[in-house]
């Protein structure tokens, strides 16, 4: 059973109880009693004439009961109920029949009969009862008025049933079946009736429990049969209700609907024929209800208001005796509940309905579109960074990172030197790496100027991509740099591993280079005789902390003027330590052994391929060289084709004018000597013979002696030999010709602008030499 038909049931039961409540309420004719205590009285029904129908009708309202009772006319009939469907309910006192006995039989039987003149017995809804336990009981009954002498005339019928128990015991409470108690139906259309009661054993056996039998009429299903009924002396002064049909007059419907003076059925009313009898019955129209004897009395049911039977969109409409239901307008649909029902029906055309529509599909999918891209967005911001990591670990790796934690987890000194700097924090320093930024620009790479999160102003060195062989000795080397702690050292502040290429991180030197400093026309540069020996004492002093007194001896190879930077009181700073030598090695062309800055090589190394730290010594030859004649390593000298300062120099120095080829500047009277005695210290540094040069360390000393004024000290023996060899290889120092003829790419490279040729610092050589 679905829902919907248990709704329908409901429905039902929901008309049929409104119909009953309203038809309770004014059924009475207009000024006429419409009550009797709490029994209505609806017409035809009525207390007094001309409230009644006809005196058949007529109802006795006993007041002096409390609450008052109704009687039928001025019999003993009381009535229970009247119901307009043509039934009314009553009880009647003494209205059973019985039949009892003692130990001599017979002792008492009633002979009662009883007539209801115009109503009949309902023949459906009343039962004949019998109880007893030796029992025969029937009626004898009554049908119509005899219309010759108005009287009524038995009919031929009688009815009845018959009842034994055998033992007590076989009597069940509550079963009217055969044993203590019977029932039968009774004939249509009974007027009248009288009881008979006969006993087979004259209750003889069954005097004990059951001296009486008792007969009596009763509303179907009013009476539950108890045992103790059968030998209950008074039982029969009990009442039971009874169910008597009516109709109105005599005629059938057909007749009656003629005679419209008085036919009784009213506005929007029908007549019926009932089945029990003559006359007829009046009943309200479908969708009507009220009182159909009355003028107007069947009134419209709002069915809308009482079965709400329209879907919930559904408009009700209600009509006299009818109802429908419909949609609204934009809805499809029957609008019945039970049917169909509205549905909404979007037209693209619709004028009301069309921009709803448009807006809502469009806030839809933008929406949706935005959850996806901002979705997706995430998705590659999230790829993207994953991905920049991945990079950043591989190049880190790449570029010899993990060697350099191995090492900086192994190695006790040097850790909180060298530090690793990430890429975004020198990329932000250097202002991604801007242009404007650029402090110099070699064949190695270009140097920038930064400005780390701390205030620090630093050179970030960015290298051309590092050949994977040589990373051990790019990470040694960073360690050995981050190791050396000179004041005249630049410092490496560290480096970082994560990009592309290497970066290195130096300590920012404001006052350009030392070959700016003797080369430029600037007329600010202070150009002293003092500050040139300073100078010179500084960077020999440097040299020599590397070749000696760092744990381990480092030799610069490639120390020229343009690799020395001052500060900013014109302080020596040695720097490029050759960091970025595989780039050197691929663009020269040149074997590992000789590399160096054309012009400051040591020809001693360039033959031998050995090199010494007395190749140092020739290099920073060349520098002292540099500041006396403030020319350049490789340039023009006066009409002479172009060649290398150090013949030249070698040859003015033998030829004794050497204070003709000093600087315009220096070599002034009280300096002469001072310059005459750096000047020795350089011929010797230039000794072709790498033996006979004397050590960094020798040099320092000397420098720093002379600086403080303390005189010269160079052992007179030790400069003659140092003259026979440079006097033996005069010829073979022209650099410009050599190189042209055999190099001709290094000799390119060299000449170019680029002051960044930075030697190899090998650690594993260094330590074999
Ligand atoms: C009238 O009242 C009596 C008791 O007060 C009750 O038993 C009876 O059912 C009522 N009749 C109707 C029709 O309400
Ligand atoms: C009402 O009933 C009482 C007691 O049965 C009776 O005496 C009286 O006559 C009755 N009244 C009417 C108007 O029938
Ligand atoms: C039986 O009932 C009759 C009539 O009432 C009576 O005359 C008779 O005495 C009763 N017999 C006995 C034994 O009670
Ligand atoms: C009961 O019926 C019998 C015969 O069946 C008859 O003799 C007797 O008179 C009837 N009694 C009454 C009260 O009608
Ligand atoms: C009942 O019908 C029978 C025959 O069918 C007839 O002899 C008898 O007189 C009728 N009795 C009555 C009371 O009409
Ligand atoms: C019938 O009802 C009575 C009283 O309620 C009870 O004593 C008796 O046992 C019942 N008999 C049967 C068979 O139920
Ligand atoms: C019943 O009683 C009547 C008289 O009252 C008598 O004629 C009849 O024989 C009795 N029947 C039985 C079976 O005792
Ligand atoms: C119907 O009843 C009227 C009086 O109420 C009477 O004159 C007429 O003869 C009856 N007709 C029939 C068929 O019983
Ligand atoms: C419902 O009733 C209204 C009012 O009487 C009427 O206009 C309409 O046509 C009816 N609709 C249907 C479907 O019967
Ligand atoms: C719905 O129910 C009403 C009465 O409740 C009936 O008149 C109507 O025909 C039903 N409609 C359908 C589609 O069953």
């Amino acid at each position: 059973m679905g829902f919907g038909c248990t709704f329908k049931e409901l429905a039902v039961l929901v008309v049929m109880v409104t119909l009953i409540t309203t038809s309770v309420a004014a059924q009475a004719k207009p000024g006429c009693q419409s009550d009797c205590g709490n029994i209505s009285i609806p017409y035809p029904f009525g207390t007094r004439s001309g409230c009644y129908i006809s005196s058949d009708f007529s109802i006795n309202c006993n007041t002096s009961f409390n609450p008052p009772k109704a009687f039928l006319r001025t019999s003993d009939i009381e009535v229970l109920d009247i119901s307009l469907d043509g039934s009314l309910r009553f009880i009647y006192n003494f209205f059973m029949g019985h039949d009892c006995y003692n130990s001599s039989g017979r002792s008492l039987q009633s002979d009662d009969g009883f007539i209801f003149r115009k109503f009949t017995l309902s023949h459906t809804r009343n039962k004949f009862t019998a109880i007893g336990c030796d029992t025969i009981a029937y009626i004898n009954g009554f049908s119509g008025p005899d219309s010759s002498n108005g009287f009524f005339k038995a009919k031929n019928f009688s009815t009845g049933c018959l009842t034994f128990c055998g033992d007590v015991d076989d009597v069940i409470n509550g079963s009217c079946s055969g044993i203590g108690c019977c029932q039968t139906a009774i004939p249509k259309g009974l007027n009248g009736f009288f009881f008979n009661f006969s006993s087979p054993q004259n209750h003889s056996y069954v005097l004990r429990f059951n001296p009486c039998s008792y007969g009596f009429l009763v509303e179907d299903g009013a009476y539950n049969f108890h045992r103790s009924h059968l030998w209950d002396t008074n039982f029969g002064k009990n009442n039971y209700p009874v169910i008597l049909d009516w109709t109105i007059g005599n005629q059938t419907c057909e007749q009656a609907k003629m005679d419209l003076k008085n036919y009784a059925c009213k506005q929007n009313s029908d007549c019926t024929d009932p089945e029990n009898g003559p006359g007829y019955l009046c009943k309200c129209n479908p969708g009507f209800q009220g009182n159909p004897y009355l003028s107007y009395g069947c009134r419209d049911i709002d069915e809308c208001e009482t079965q709400k039977p329209c879907y919930e969109f559904g408009t009700c409409h209600n009509t006299p005796g009818s109802y429908n239901c419909s949609c609204p307008e934009g809805f499809v649909g029957d609008g019945w509940k039970n049917g169909t029902g509205c549905r909404r029906i979007f037209k693209l055309q619709d004028r009301e309905s069309f921009p709803i529509l448009v807006v809502t599909l469009g806030i839809g999918l933008s929406i949706g579109l935005l959850f996806l891209i901002a979705g997706l967005w995430w998705f590659y911001k999230r790829l993207q960074r994953r991905k920049y990591i991945k990079l950043k670990q591989k190049l880190f790796e790449r570029n010899g990172g993990l060697l350099f934690q191995k090492k900086m987890y192994s190695n006790e000194g040097g850790l909180d030197k060298a530090k690793l700097f990430s890429s975004k924090k020198l990329e932000i320093a250097t202002d991604q790496f801007n242009e404007n930024r650029i402090l110099g620009c070699g064949g190695q790479g270009m140097v920038y100027k930064g400005m780390l999160s701390d205030g620090r102003i630093v050179a970030v060195k960015k290298s051309k991509t590092i050949n994977e062989g040589y990373l051990e000795q790019f990470i040694n080397e960073i360690f050995i740099l981050s190791q050396i702690d000179h004041r005249n050292i630049v410092k490496l502040l560290g480096c970082c591993l994560e990009t592309e290429v290497p970066l290195l991180v130096y300590e920012f030197i404001p006052n350009g280079t030392l070959s700016h400093l003797i080369h430029d026309q600037n007329e600010e540069y202070p150009r002293s005789w003092d500050i040139r020996l300073r100078i010179a004492a500084e960077v020999a002093s440097a040299i020599s902390y590397l070749h000696s007194s760092a744990s381990i001896p480092i030799y610069h190879r490639d120390i020229k003027s343009s690799n020395i930077l001052l500060d900013e009181k014109f302080r020596a700073k040695v720097s490029d330590f050759g960091t970025s030598r595989s780039i050197s090695i691929d663009q020269t062309h040149l074997t590992t052994q000789v590399l160096g800055t054309f012009g400051y090589l040591d020809p001693e190394y360039f033959y031998s391929s050995q090199f010494t730290e007395k190749s140092d010594v020739y290099s920073f030859g060349v520098v002292i060289v540099e500041l006396l004649t403030g020319k350049k390593a490789v340039s023009t000298f006066g009409s002479q084709e172009k060649r290398g300062l150090v013949s030249y120099f070698m040859s003015s120095m033998e030829e004794n004018h050497l204070l003709d080829i000093v600087d315009a500047e220096i070599g002034k009277d009280d300096q002469k000597d001072e310059v005459v005695a750096v000047a020795e210290i350089a011929k010797r540094c230039l000794n072709l013979d790498g033996r006979y040069r004397p050590t960094m360390k020798e040099v320092a000393m000397e420098l720093e002696r002379l600086r403080t004024r303390q005189g010269d000290c160079i052992p007179i023996n030790q400069l003659k030999q140092a003259e026979v060899v440079v006097r033996k290889s005069t010829e073979s120092w022209d650099f410009t010709s050599f190189s042209t003829e055999h190099y001709p790419n290094y000799s390119i490279t060299s000449t170019s602008k680029s002051d960044v040729h930075p030697l190899m610092l090998e650690s594993n050589s260094l330590q074999d030499l």
